[in-house]
C-alpha cells in the first residue's frame, strides 16, 4: 500500500507519520518547499508530543518521505489523502474551501490505476461530490472513488488520537473503496477499533456534529460555571454530579476560559453556515458561538475585577497563552481577547508560556516576553493563568508570593484549591467556585493542586 499526504501541516503530518508507522509507504507533500526540507532535515515544524521521535524512526526506516512534487507522488499512490486546510472564511464562516479544489484540481491529472482520493480535512456536506466532479473533469478516464474520512485528532495527543481512536468514520460508496479503506485502518483492528462504513454526506456531517457538541459541552460547563459564581455554588461538583450520569458522561465538563484552536470555533462557525444555507438553522450552535465569544471577554472584566476593579498602571503576569497545554498553536486563543483587554484597560502584560511565545510575539504586541513562570511573577501585582500547562501545576507558592506585589491569583483553569490558596496566603480566584481571602496566618506550602 502506498499513501500519498497532500498538505503537510497538522493532520497530514500526524496521519501520515502514524500511516507509515502501519508499515504503509507513505509520501507527504506540500507546496512550501522550506516545510519540505527542514522536514527531510528531520525539524518538525509544530509542537506535538511523540511525533518528532516517530517521523525519524519512519524516516529513517524509508517509509515516510517528504517531496513537493505532487504528480510523482499521486501517481505512485494506492490512496491520496487530502489533508490541506479549510479556514473559515472571512464574512460569512463558511469553510474556504479553495485549498481543497485546487489539489483535486492539481492530483487529477496524475492519477494512475484505480486510486482511492480520500478527504481528511474537514468539509462541508457535499464537499465530496464536489471533489469527485473536479476530478472528473479534469481527468475523465481517471479510476477513482472519493471517499470521506474525517479526523479525530486532539493536539497534544493526536498521536494516541490516531493509533487508538474510539472509532473510524469512513464514508465510501463503493465496495473497492470500502475494501482499500479497510486495509488502511487494518492494524486498527487490532484494538478492535469500530469502523463505520457509511455514505459521504454522512461523514462529513458526523464531524460537524461531534465536534460541534463537544464545543456545545464546554460552553454549557462555562455557562453553569458564571452561575455558580452567582449563586455560591461550586461548578466542579456541578460537573461531577453531571459526568457520573453515564447518559452525560464526565469528558469536556471541565469549565474555563471559553475553548480556542483550529477546530471548534471554525467548525462550529461552518455548520451554523451550513444550517443557514440549508434553511435548517442550528440555533443551539449559533448560541454556541456566541456564548463562547462573550466569555473570552467576561475573562477579562474577571481578571480587572479580582484586581480591585482596575488595572490602570498594574502589572499582570500571565502564565499560558496557547489555547490548550502541550501545543504551540495559538489559534482562537482565549488569551488573544484577554491580554489586550487587560491592556486596554492600562495594564502591563508580563507573559510565559512553555511552547506558544513564538507564535504568541506574532499576534500579541506590547507583552514583556518572560523566561519562566517566576521572572512573570517578579513584581508583577497580580498572576493569572490561561493555559493548564502542567508546569504549572506546582508553583513554588512561597516564592511566587515574594515574587508578587500582591498575592491576587486568578486561576481560569481550576488547577489549584481554593483552601490550599487561602492556605498559601493568596487572593484566589478560579472559575465557578467561591472567591478565596489568604488564611489569618499564611503556611508554608510548595504545591497546590486541585
Ligand atoms: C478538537 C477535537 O477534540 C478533535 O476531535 C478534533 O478533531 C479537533 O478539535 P483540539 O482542538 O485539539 O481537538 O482540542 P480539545 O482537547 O478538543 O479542546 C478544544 C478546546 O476546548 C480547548 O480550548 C480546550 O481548552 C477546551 N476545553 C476542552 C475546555 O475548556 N474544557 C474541556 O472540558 C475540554
Amino acid at each position: 500500500m502506498r499513501i500519498a499526504m497532500i498538505g503537510s501541516g497538522y493532520v497530514g503530518l500526524v496521519t501520515g507519520t502514524c500511516m507509515s508507522e502501519f508499515g504503509f509507504d507513505v509520501v507527504c507533500v506540500d507546496k512550501d518547499a522550506a516545510k519540505i526540507a527542514a522536514l527531510k532535515d528531520g525539524e518538525i515544524p509544530i509542537f506535538e508530543p511523540g511525533l518528532a521521535d516517530l517521523v525519524q524512526t519512519n524516516a529513517e526506516s524509508g517509509r515516510l518521505t517528504f517531496s513537493t512534487d505532487l504528480a510523482t507522488s499521486v501517481a505512485d499512490a494506492d490512496a491520496v489523502f487530502i489533508a490541506v486546510g479549510t479556514p473559515s472564511r472571512h464574512g460569512d464562516g463558511f469553510a474556504d474551501l479553495s485549498y481543497v479544489y485546487a489539489a483535486a484540481e492539481e492530483l487529477a491529472p496524475a492519477l494512475r490505476g484505480y486510486t482511492v482520493v480520500v478527504d481528511k480535512s474537514t468539509v462541508p456536506v457535499g464537499t465530496g461530490r464536489e471533489v469527485a466532479g473536479i476530478i472528473r473533469k479534469a481527468a475523465p478516464n481517471a479510476d477513482f472513488d472519493v471517499v470521506s474520512n474525517p479526523e479525530f485528532l486532539r493536539e497534544g495527543s493526536a498521536i494516541n488520537d490516531f493509533m487508538r481512536p474510539d472509532r473510524v468514520v469512513v464514508g465510501a460508496e463503493t465496495e473497492r473503496a470500502e475494501g482499500l479503506m479497510e486495509e488502511v485502518y487494518r492494524p486498527l483492528f487490532l484494538h478492535e477499533t469500530p469502523i463505520m462504513m457509511t455514505t459521504l454526506e454522512t461523514a462529513e456531517l458526523t464531524k460537524y456534529a461531534a465536534n460541534a457538541f463537544l464545543a456545545a459541552k464546554v460552553t454549557f460547563i462555562n455557562e453553569i460555571a458564571a452561575l455558580c459564581e452567582i449563586v455560591g455554588a461550586d461548578v466542579q461538583d456541578v460537573a461531577r454530579g453531571m459526568g457520573l450520569d453515564g447518559r452525560i458522561g464526565a469528558k469536556f465538563l471541565h469549565a474555563g476560559p471559553g475553548f480556542g484552536g483550529s477546530c471548534f470555533p471554525k467548525d462550529t462557525l461552518a455548520l451554523a453556515a451550513q444550517g443557514q444555507k440549508a434553511g435548517s438553522p442550528m440555533s443551539i450552535v449559533e448560541a454556541v458561538v456566541q456564548a463562547n465569544d462573550s466569555r473570552k471577554v467576561a475573562m477579562g472584566e474577571k481578571i480587572i475585577a479580582a484586581c480591585g476593579g482596575s488595572v490602570e498602571g498594574k502589572t499582570i503576569a500571565v502564565l499560558g497563552l496557547t489555547f490548550k497545554p502541550n501545543t504551540d498553536d495559538m489559534r482562537a486563543a482565549p488569551s488573544l481577547v484577554i491580554v489586550p483587554a487587560l491592556q486596554a484597560a492600562g495594564a502591563t502584560v508580563r507573559a510565559y508560556d512553555p511552547e506558544g511565545m513564538g507564535e504568541a510575539k506574532e499576534l500579541l504586541a506590547h507583552v514583556t516576553w518572560c523566561d519562566d513562570a517566576y521572572d512573570a511573577m517578579d513584581g508583577a501585582d497580580a498572576l493569572v493563568i490561561i493555559t493548564e500547562w502542567n508546569a504549572f501545576r506546582s508553583l513554588d507558592l512561597d516564592r511566587a508570593t515574594q515574587l508578587l506585589k500582591s498575592p491576587i491569583m486568578v486561576d481560569l483553569r481550576n488547577i489549584y484549591s481554593p483552601e490550599e490558596m487561602a492556605a498559601a496566603g493568596f487572593e484566589y480566584t478560579s472559575i465557578g467556585r467561591p472567591d478565596t481571602k489568604p488564611a489569618a496566618q499564611p503556611r508554608s506550602v510548595t504545591s497546590g493542586g486541585a
